[in-house]
């Protein structure tokens, strides 16, 4: 389980996120919602462990962030709200470099594996040749390599059609089911929102997405 604490994040004056506290259980999908500014990549960051909280605590499976965080990052799979991949690296070079990095030895066919089932084949391209859809996918599939207990995603299927926006809702949700990850995103697609979260938090000062997702019959939570 993933548990937050009174959690808060001030840039100088700036109090970003103010006494946050909840929790995300092995294989539920949680969407964390709000406008433009609400502090849901600055939450992410914290729990990819890229930036430190100003005060609360953070624990990932009772292990708690401060002083486990070169182990606490074996754990995390991370999908960063602006894409990150080497454009001129074919998906098979991309998969293979990100590999060498990660904490698991996967075989070539197990890289390949995973780029298929999120229905990405474009094995030997370049990605700058890529559609941004696929460039997403292989972000997603990267995240993925050192079979992360924890995902966090950051608005994964923005600016994609909706074909691949049901291949990755899909695969996330197969992902949770079948391996127990805990998986943490966001998103300002209240639809996509409402038919893949089992629960939903909402930050922020502006209550409109509460409003919107009270009135579709879900039970939000305020944070
Ligand atoms: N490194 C930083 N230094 C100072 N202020 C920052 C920094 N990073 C984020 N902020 C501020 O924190 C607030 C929250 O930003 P954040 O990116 O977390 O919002 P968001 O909810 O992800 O918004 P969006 O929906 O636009 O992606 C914003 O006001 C932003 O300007
Ligand atoms: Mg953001």
């Amino acid at each position: 389980m993933l548990s937050i604490e009174s959690l808060s994040k001030s840039y100088r004056k700036n109090n970003i996120l103010i006494d946050i506290s909840f929790t995300v259980n092995p294989g539920e999908i949680v969407g964390l919602v709000g406008e433009n500014g609400a502090g849901k990549s600055t939450m992410l960051k914290i729990l990819a462990t890229l930036s430190q909280p100003s005060a609360g605590t953070i624990a990932l499976n009772s292990l708690p962030y401060q002083r486990n965080t070169k182990n606490v990052r074996k754990l995390i799979g991370f999908v960063p709200q602006d894409i990150a991949l080497w454009e001129e690296f074919t998906v098979e070079e991309n998969m293979t470099f990100f590999e060498k990095l990660s904490w698991k030895n996967k075989t070539n066919k197990q890289l390949r594996e995973l780029c298929l089932e999120m229905k990405l084949e474009k094995w030997k391209e370049p990605v700058y040749t890529l559609s941004g859809g696929m460039k997403r996918k292989l972000n997603i599939a990267i995240s993925l390599i050192h079979d992360p207990i924890l995902l966090l995603l950051d608005e994964p299927t923005v600016g994609i059609d909706l074909k691949s926006r049901k291949e990755i809702g899909a695969y996330l949700q197969a992902q949770a089911k079948n391996n127990g990850t805990m998986i943490l995103y966001t998103s300002h697609d209240m639809d996509e929102i409402i038919s893949l979260c089992d629960r939903i938090y909402c930050i922020g000062k502006d209550p409109f997405y509460y409003k919107v997702l009270q009135d579709s019959g879900k039970n939000p939570i305020l944070l």
